[in-house]
């Protein structure tokens, strides 16, 4: 039953940010799936016998990796594999999984937040058995192994049948077919106190939550509307779609700009909230606040104990560097440890692991927690809820006070995407010569006092990750950053980001794009970002 194919390498496996992300097509060619599947196993040992945790966000091309991995999961000697029904598991879900039945490692199919379909993305990710993202040792052995590869093994196992809840048999290997909720729900009650969001939700609180036709949907309907009684009609767009309707599954405010109008008007709900295609991204929209999430990491740190699950307090806070430092002012005002961390969760798992953090966050709508080893949308919008029925306030009104305690961190993301990689990378190039001349220059008003290549020293494992973003510093605690996306599946995505702090609360209803004006035209001047690519505004402001 099991076979041995000859394959040639392919010269592009070279997983990102997160997991190798490319085209459907591209996955489609004849051994492509299969190369990279053979090559992540290549790369691990000691998984004989043992269980592999497998299912993704239901995008188009989904089921026919499932079956992929399957059979190829049988004939390299795998003992068992967990895999969630219809082929479903939401990102955070699939870590708890690994965590709770102490599986091998995981292997999740998503691309997260980029659009699903024929022609859309795809995208592979292994995790490891900590239930986080493979660390960068492992992704580099990977992208070897898939620049040496020969041949792969795969059993005939025809297709297994992914809707039916159980356990299977295939080529020697049991395949049990999960509820993909059920965990994730056990471990959310375990976490909050669901009686006060009842209570809440009681009291006549309403919510919408959109799940963008991906993954959270299934999640979303039992968590919020049956268990937690939310009015049915809370949950919107909760029908998982192999192509997400066609639309961007990212929660942020250009694509789930409706919740955010919604949530705005004065007749819509008191509360909105958003998730990704797999589920481990987070918008938080209360009426009249959108919570940027640098915030909302400070504003989860700073209320923690709010919730049972945190009563004891935290350990410590990580963000990844381009995130606002609005949580360094929670960590030091509590006295935990704060980590400075490239982007990307994965960085975060030794952390987590090693005990020196509870929390984590990304400017990129990533919020989470130990609980898990991967961000967690639906995690934080219950931790908001929690935070708003435990305080009685609203969302508004939590964040003002925040910013009137600890100062207010204006902060602004610019992304200029599908930018030609050439000219991305000469702008890259071009601003890191000149870093050693900058400090001490004056730039539409603002002294630079520092500017760096930032390169991030892991604490507990000693490895060493350069070239992770440029970093431009102004006297008073200003910045911006410059990074290429790691995510991007055509051209390259250039992403600047503005920081500007303001300790006076009557400085603080300020518009965000006019607070970060001078900021906004100092990156142009620094980078010459308008004359390398050509593009007179950012595609996407966050
Ligand atoms: C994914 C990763 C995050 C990362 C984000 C943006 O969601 O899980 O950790 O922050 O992508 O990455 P990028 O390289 O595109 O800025
Ligand atoms: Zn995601």
């Amino acid at each position: 039953m099991i076979r041995t194919v000859a394959t040639k390498p392919f010269d592009d496996q070279k997983p990102g940010t997160s997991g190798l992300r490319k085209k459907v097509p591209v996955f489609q060619q004849p051994h492509y799936v299969e190369n990279f599947v053979q090559s992540i196993f290549d790369a691990l040992d000691g998984f004989e016998g043992k269980m592999l945790v497998l299912g993704g966000d239901g995008r188009f091309y989904n089921r026919e990796v499932i079956q992929k991995v399957l059979a190829i999961a049988a004939a390299n000697g795998f003992g068992k594999v967990m895999v969630g029904q219809g082929g479903i598991l939401s990102t955070p879900a699939a870590s708890n999984i690994i965590r709770k039945y102490k599986a091998f490692g995981g292997i999740i199919l998503s691309a997260s937040h980029n659009p699903g379909g024929p022609k859309e993305d795809f995208g592979i990710k292994y995790n490891a058995e900590n239930g986080g993202p493979a660390p960068e040792k492992i992704t580099d052995a990977i992208f070897a192994k898939s620049k040496a590869i020969s041949q792969y093994r795969i059993a005939d196992i025809g297709a297994v049948d992914l809707d039916k809840v159980g356990t299977v048999e295939v080529a020697g290997m049991t395949v049990e077919v999960i509820d993909p909720v059920k965990d994730y729900a056990e471990l959310m009650e375990s976490l909050f106190d669901f009686d006060a969001l009842r209570a809440l939700f009681k009291s006549g609180f309403r919510m919408a939550f959109d799940s963008m036709h991906a993954v959270t949907g299934p999640y979303g309907k039992e968590i919020l509307e049956n268990r937690l009684g939310a009015p049915v009609g809370t949950c919107r767009n909760f029908k998982p779609l192999p192509d997400f309707g066609g639309h961007h599954p990212d929660p942020n405010l250009v694509h789930a700009k409706k919740l955010y109008d919604d949530v705005m008007s004065p007749s819509g709900p008191d509360f909105g909230a958003a998730s990704d295609g797999d589920g481990d991204r987070n918008m938080i929209v209360g009426k009249g606040m959108f919570v940027t999430p640098s915030d909302s990491l400070a504003i989860i740190a700073a209320n923690a104990k709010l919730a049972p699950g945190y009563a004891k307090g935290i350990s410590g806070v990580a963000r990844s560097m381009p995130t606002s430092a609005a949580a360094d002012r929670v960590a030091e005002k509590l006295g935990v440890g704060c980590y400075e961390t490239p982007t990307g969760w994965k960085f975060f798992g030794n952390l987590l692991d090693a005990g020196k953090v509870t929390l984590c966050g990304e400017e990129s709508f990533g919020t989470g927690s130990s609980h898990v080893r991967e961000k967690d949308g639906l995690w934080a919008v219950l931790f908001w809820l929690a935070i708003v029925a435990a305080r009685g306030e609203s969302v508004k009104d939590i964040v003002t006070k925040h910013w009137a305690t600890y100062g207010r961190n204006y902060y602004s993301r610019h992304d200029y995407e599908e930018v030609e990689s050439e000219k991305a990378n000469a702008l890259m190039k071009d601003l890191g010569a000149k870093l050693d001349s900058l400090p001490g220059t004056q730039v539409r008003g603002l002294t630079v006092e520092k500017a760096d290549d930032f390169s991030y020293h892991d604490p507990v494992d000693g490895s060493v990750s350069e070239h992770q973003g440029v970093r431009v510093m102004f006297a008073g605690g200003s910045r911006v950053v410059f990074r290429l996306s790691g995510t991007g599946t055509s051209g390259a995505t250039l992403r600047v980001y503005m920081e500007r702090y303001e300790a006076d609360p009557s400085k603080h209803g300020i518009d965000t794009q006019e607070a970060l004006a001078d900021l906004i035209a100092a990156a142009d001047d620094i980078a010459g970002i308008h004359s390398h690519t050509g593009r007179a505004a950012p595609s996407v402001i966050t």
